[in-house]
Parts: C-alpha cells; sequence; structure tokens
C-alpha cells in the first residue's frame, strides 16, 4: 500500500471521525443534554471526564496534518501554480475552513464547554433553591455562547466538507 492511500485512509478516517463527532455533538446530544435539565450536566461532566472533546481535537489535528502532506504531494511541494487551478483552490478553500473550524473548536468551544460544566456543578453542589437560582442566569449565558460558538464550528466544518468532497471535479 502506498503513502498515499496510508495518507487518505488517515485524513478520511480522521475527517469523518471530526466533522461527524462534531455535527451530532452539536445537533444532536447538545440540545438534548439541554433539555435533559441537571442531568444533562451530569452527562456532559462525564463526557468532559472521558475526553470527548479532546478526542475529537486529537482527530481534527490528523485530519489537517495529513490533509497538509497529501498537499504538499499534491501540489509537488506547495507550488504556487497548483493554488491557482480549480482543484488547488477547492482544497484550499476546504483546508482554511477546516483550521478555522479547528480554531474555533480549540479557543472557544472547549473553553465554553469547561465553564459551562462547572456552572452546572456549582448548580448540583447549591445547598438551596436559591443559591440555584442565583448561578441559573451565568449557566443560561454560558450555553447560548456554547451553542453560539458550536454553530459557527459547525458552519466551517459543512464548508470543508463540502469542498473536500467536490474539489476534485471543479
Ligand atoms: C473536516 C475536515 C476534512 C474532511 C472531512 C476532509 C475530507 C476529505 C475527503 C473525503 C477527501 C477525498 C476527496 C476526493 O478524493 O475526491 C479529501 C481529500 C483531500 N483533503 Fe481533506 N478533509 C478535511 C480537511 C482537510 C484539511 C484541513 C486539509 C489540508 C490541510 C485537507 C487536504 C486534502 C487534500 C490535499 C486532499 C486530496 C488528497 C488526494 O490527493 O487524494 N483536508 N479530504
Amino acid at each position: 500500500m502506498g503513502a498515499i492511500m496510508v495518507l487518505r485512509i488517515v485524513h478520511i478516517g480522521a475527517g469523518v471521525f471530526w466533522a461527524g463527532g462534531v455535527l451530532f455533538m452539536n445537533f444532536i446530544v447538545g440540545p438534548a443534554l439541554g433539555a435533559a435539565g441537571p442531568e444533562g450536566f451530569r452527562v456532559m461532566q462525564e463526557l468532559n471526564r472521558r475526553r470527548y472533546f479532546d478526542i475529537i481535537l486529537g482527530a481534527a489535528l490528523l485530519t489537517i496534518l495529513s490533509g497538509l502532506d497529501l498537499m504538499r504531494r499534491d501540489s509537488g511541494g506547495f507550488a504556487a501554480p497548483w493554488f491557482h487551478s480549480p482543484v488547488g483552490i477547492g482544497l484550499s478553500t476546504g483546508m482554511i475552513a477546516a483550521i478555522v473550524a479547528f480554531l474555533v473548536g480549540w479557543l472557544l468551544i472547549k473553553p465554553a464547554i469547561k465553564r459551562l460544566s462547572a456552572l452546572g456543578a456549582e448548580m448540583a453542589q447549591a445547598g438551596s433553591p436559591d443559591a440555584r437560582a442565583a448561578i441559573a442566569p451565568r449557566a443560561d449565558a454560558a450555553r447560548a455562547r456554547l451553542i453560539a460558538f458550536g454553530m459557527v464550528g459547525s458552519l466551517f466544518i459543512v464548508i470543508a466538507i463540502l469542498a473536500m468532497a467536490t474539489a476534485r471535479y471543479l
């Protein structure tokens, strides 16, 4: 099996895991956890403990690194003319969108998840309904931010998927 085949297996394997993990979390699991109330926070903490979000970021990194090596080989060592060809433009668009999605995940979504689960833990430990009610607005704001960041990350993932899936036929 050649290097390109191995790289493609790693790239596409890690890419589907990353993109699927993000879209599944954003559009299916996230809203379900939000609707589940305190139990939702517990599941979120458990996902954190099992490093679900770090695993997703690891797959993202693997996708990007294997993608860069595929790109280096396709473009004859990142030669400029390739980047002006339709395929080059398509794949570079996907690359930029995917890297933006990774940065959104790492710098915005991950801290927002930490903050929301910390507030969830605070609420669970709060002794009285009043103490819980005092934390609730901060938790709602943290959830709203997480949902917004999740939507932005998902948008860039979808752009990357569209570009990667079609580049070769441009
Ligand atoms: C969400 C992230 C990504 C997904 C789901 C994804 C998916 C794919 C898929 C399915 C292909 C095969 C396309 C085909 O053969 O027609 C592909 C090819 C490719 N991808 Fe990505 N990709 C992602 C991110 C990236 C990134 C970040 C880069 C660059 C750093 C990149 C560079 C490439 C290159 C150069 C190819 C062509 C490989 C070849 O010569 O066969 N991809 N990608």
